[in-house]
């Protein structure tokens, strides 16, 4: 099929590279020349494991090309609208000047029987609101929500675990994005069809319930801590019971991201307008207890070091809000890097990919190798729990640093492993 996709950003660019891999007509569109020239030499702009092999591959057979000109995406049966909803500057509402721009962009190119697909994660009731501005031109509206989770993101777009369409009246768009997705559909993935308000929330609800597993891990670990018991082993407890399940109870610094954090505010936000602020207030005490968990890590590190951070050697090892990724929006890592400078101590921060992302924004760090934060330093702070963090040997590491203590700020270390060879290992929530 003939497919545009606007807007190239993490969604957009996995989800147009990952349309050409199913053997679709691809047509990226972004505003940004410099992303658009990256990524029609084959060049991912970000860090995302598989996504450079996909573009190559693409833009060698020639079904997956780019471009800043809206013009380019005329005679697509489908448009895909993947661009930002950033947080707005002086609210906690989404932002969605790139969502209206991109339907407004499309217009022109718009004809009767094609459809316009919104995968941006919007507040309820956008879809109703833009399908009145699309109805003239003959062209369908449909939103059908994305999940992917960086790091996994080629994997979650080819090979989701479910598919949500949210369609008006009619089933011209199901057959469509059946089309589209035939592969998944063909391997039996489940599909919810539904309403554009109930697939605009299924999104935003999915994040909240995420994000509140996260908080009420980490809001049990500030109670372990001051009851003297262990969150591993308490998440592991519970999590043997299947209706709780293990996964995303790993209580740490907290979540952080280009999603989560902006989504729950969002929602937060948008059910105050529908007057039913009350049903989601509790993602405000969601968001404080993922907030404490920041000034919780910055405490632990000025304790550990008698008081005071002030010209103490830190080594921060991650930067990224999470492992396989370089992407450092909302990052919780780079907070604590950020709060330990702003206090007076010598940090020298790392991240096998989130470096350079992290420069930018923050010039006033210093960043080095892992070898250059280790060495010499007065103490370790573990904030993204990647493998080559996990696997430092805490012998090895001993006759490196000056001083043997560390601050597990994912609980991702051997415990028995580093106390064994003689750090002070300090975990959050952990005995
Ligand atoms: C998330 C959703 O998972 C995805 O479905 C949605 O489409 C976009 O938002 P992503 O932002 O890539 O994806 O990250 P995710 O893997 O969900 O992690 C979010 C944050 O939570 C990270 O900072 C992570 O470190 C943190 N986290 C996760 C925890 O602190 N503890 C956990 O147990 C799990």
């Amino acid at each position: 099929m003939k497919i545009s996709v606007i807007g190239c950003g993490y969604l957009g660019a996995v989800h147009a590279a990952s349309m050409a891999k199913l053997g679709h007509d691809v047509i990226g569109i972004d505003v940004d020349k410099a992303k658009i020239d990256a990524l029609a030499q084959g060049k991912a702009p970000f860090f995302e494991p598989g996504l450079p092999e996909l573009l190559v591959a693409g833009v060698d057979a020639g079904n997956l090309r780019f471009s800043t000109d809206m013009a380019d995406v005329a005679g697509s049966a489908v448009h895909f609208v993947a661009v930002g909803t950033p947080q707005q500057k002086n609210s906690t509402g989404a932002d969605l000047t790139y969502v209206d721009g991109a339907i407004h962009g499309l217009l022109p190119y718009l004809a009767p029987g094609e459809l316009v697909v919104g995968k941006s994660t919007v507040p309820v009731g956008t879809a109703e609101r833009l399908v009145g501005i699309i109805a003239p031109t003959g062209a369908e509206l449909a939103w059908n929500p994305e999940f992917l989770r960086e790091g996994y993101a080629v994997k979650d777009t080819i090979a989701p675990d479910r598919l949500v369409y949210g369609i008006e009246k009619g089933r011209r768009a199901v057959e469509i994005l059946n089309k589209v997705y035939a592969q998944a559909i063909g391997n039996d993935t489940p599909l919810v069809v539904t309403d554009f308000a109930t697939a605009e929330l299924v999104k935003v609800a999915a994040n909240a319930f995420l994000a509140t597993k996260i908080s009420f891990i980490n809001a049990m670990a500030e109670i372990a801590e001051v009851a003297g018991a262990d969150v591993t082993e308490l998440a592991d407890a519970i999590g043997y019971d299947d209706r709780i399940g293990r996964k995303f109870l790993n209580a740490g610094v907290g979540f952080g991201g280009g999603c989560l954090p902006k989504d729950i505010r969002a929602f937060t936000a948008r059910a105050e307008e529908l007057g039913r602020g009350e049903s989601v207030a509790f993602l405000k005490e969601v968001d404080a207890i993922n907030l404490r968990r920041r000034d919780r890590v910055v405490e632990l590190v000025v304790d550990a070091l008698g008081g005071s951070a002030y010209q103490k050697k830190v080594a921060v090892l991650g930067l990224a809000f999470k492992p396989q990724s370089d992407d450092i929006r909302d990052s919780p890592a780079l907070d604590v890097a950020v709060r330990l400078h702003g206090l007076g101590a010598h940090v020298i921060a790392t991240d096998p990919e989130a470096m350079a992302n992290s420069a930018i924004k923050h010039p006033q760090l210093t960043f080095g190798t892992t070898a250059e934060a280790l060495d010499g330093a007065d103490i370790v702070v573990v904030v993204t729990e990647w493998k080559e963090y996990r696997a430092l040997d805490p012998v090895e590491l001993a006759s490196v640093v000056n001083d043997t203590i560390v601050v597990d700020g994912r609980n991702c270390l051997d415990v028995v492993a580093w106390r064994g060879a003689g750090w002070r290992y300090i975990g959050l929530g952990r005995r």
